[in-house]
């Protein structure tokens, strides 16, 4: 067992109490009454990190807190930026908790609390894994700065700004994030892409007030029927997204990434149990994980309109309104997309009704280039903290900074997730294993010492 192994080892009641601490903190960036709670975890990082030596500091945007945080005692050694988010999603359906989301609980080796596994008990594993650096040998490897942000779940509208504003403090030879998931139990996984986001709200309007449908149902445009019918010529009948121009800059997946994703173990069956659908379904002419990591999508994610509640009510509804979120692989642009979605509901839309498309939030989709010391070291710490060589897998979610990282700092991103398939992120009785935290850490600290020493010889290919 390493120094790092069994200081974390030793360590491990109080580490588990301080995770805790963090989840206990209802930091739900969505939901303007949790605010002071957002600041709150924003702080707790904050003074957590200065007390293992860092130089600390919580920085205001119009939105929440960035966190900062510096150690930067190995002169002439490489520069990393380790990056994670400490805000939360809302925790609703409350009763469907099974122990109460802002308690944290773990039962049979889980550890159940909103934020567990996205992203807080993830962020905070690197925060200790760099704590037993500190406190077993005085000091890091290589140079570390921690970036923490508090709108991840919510766009991280505030982020991109904050990296140009600051991208000389922040410039780094390497980007090192855990906010996704290994391909399954005991298997450690690096990501080699992310699909991006391009988020829209469609509003249709019709007659100002609800109307008696038998007196002007038939005379009169239905709302709800305009958006239905809108929404019905987004996809054709193999499941293609049906948008002129919408695959116009998808870039080929290449054979040998397509082969690649073939010869992993997939189990689909547990995948389709895992969901509970009566069976899985897409787009015509690719696997379940290719749809997933290398095709984009347009997804319906909400509908709202006319009568819901008990019974019956006659009414024509005034309104409609739905959700929908394109997920984009490289080369899309969320920028491109909405322009081709504002003009293809104007060419649809019904006459009758006023229909707008709003651009909630987007993101860049990314692909990684995993060759260079980074990657080897990870391989190596992922190894050995697992007993097992790390696999390279895709990833259908986003995390929209990781395109700007990329792009403004001009930085190999490397992604090491430690969540697993199932832990309901997003979802009520979210959790994380106990054992990845664990070995996360673990990990982690190892990887620090498996980068090379000097810059020069981490940017040599
Ligand atoms: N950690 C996730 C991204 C993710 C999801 C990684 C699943 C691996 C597996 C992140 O917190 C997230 O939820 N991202 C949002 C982005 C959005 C709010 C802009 C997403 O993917 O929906
Ligand atoms: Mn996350
Ligand atoms: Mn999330």
């Amino acid at each position: 067992m390493s120094d790092l192994d069994r200081y974390l080892t030793e360590h491990d009641r109080r580490i588990h109490d301080e995770l805790f601490d963090l989840l206990r903190i209802p930091s739900v960036s969505a939901r303007s009454e949790h605010a002071a709670d957002v600041r709150r975890a924003a702080e707790w990082v904050r003074d957590s990190l200065a007390r293992v030596g860092f130089e600390a500091s919580t920085n205001e945007t119009p939105g929440h807190p960035i966190v900062l945080a510096e150690w930067r005692n190995a002169p002439g050694a490489p520069t990393v930026l380790v990056y994670g988010h400490y805000d939360v999603q809302p925790a609703e359906p409350l009763d469907l908790w099974l122990s109460p989301p802002f308690e944290p609980t773990l039962r049979d080796g889980r550890i159940y609390a909103r934020g567990s596994v996205d992203d807080k008990g993830q962020l905070f594993l690197h925060m200790k894994a760099l704590e037993a650096h500190l406190a077993v040998r005085g000091k890091l490897p290589v140079n570390v700065i921690v970036l923490a942000e508090g709108e991840e779940e919510v766009g991280s509208e505030n982020l991109e700004r904050f990296i140009e504003a600051n991208a000389k403090r922040l410039a780094a030879d390497a980007v090192v994030i855990s906010d996704s998931s290994m391909f399954g139990p005991g298997q450690p996984s690096i990501l080699s892409s992310l699909r991006g986001l391009a988020y829209f709200q469609i509003d249709v309007v019709g007659p100002t007030v609800d109307l008696h449908s038998g007196s002007y149902g038939g005379a009169v445009v239905n709302p709800a029927t305009a958006l239905a019918r809108i929404i019905a010529t987004f996809h054709d009948a193999n499941g293609h997204v049906a948008i002129p121009g919408f695959y116009d800059a998808v870039r080929d997946w290449g054979n040998d990434a397509r082969a690649a994703i073939r010869e992993l173990p997939f189990d689909e069956q547990g995948f389709r149990h895992e969901t509970g659908a009566p069976a899985l379904g897409g787009e015509v002419g690719y696997s379940t994980l290719e749809r997933i990591w290398t095709r984009p999508t347009c997804e319906l994610n909400g509908l709202l309109s006319g009568y819901t509640g008990e019974g019956a009510k006659t009414v024509l509804p005034s309104k409609a309104m739905a959700k929908v979120s394109c997920r984009l692989v490289p080369d899309q642009s969320p920028e491109d997309i909405g322009r081709l979605m504002d003009a293809h509901v104007q060419r649809v839309a019904p006459s009758g009704v006023t229909v707008t498309v709003q651009h909630l939030h987007g993101g860049r989709p990314w692909r990684a280039e995993l060759e260079g010391p980074v990657f080897e070291a990870a391989r190596r710490a992922l190894g050995a903290a697992f007993g097992k060589e790390p696999v390279v897998v895709g990833e259908g979610g986003s995390i929209p900074v990781v395109g700007d990282f990329q792009r403004i700092l001009g930085t190999p991103v490397l992604l090491m997730g430690f969540g697993l398939p199932g832990e309901n992120a997003h979802a009520p009785n979210e959790w994380m294993s106990d054992e990845n935290f664990v070995k996360g850490a673990k990990a982690v600290a190892a990887f620090w010492d498996e980068l090379p020493a000097s810059r020069s010889q981490l940017s040599a290919k």
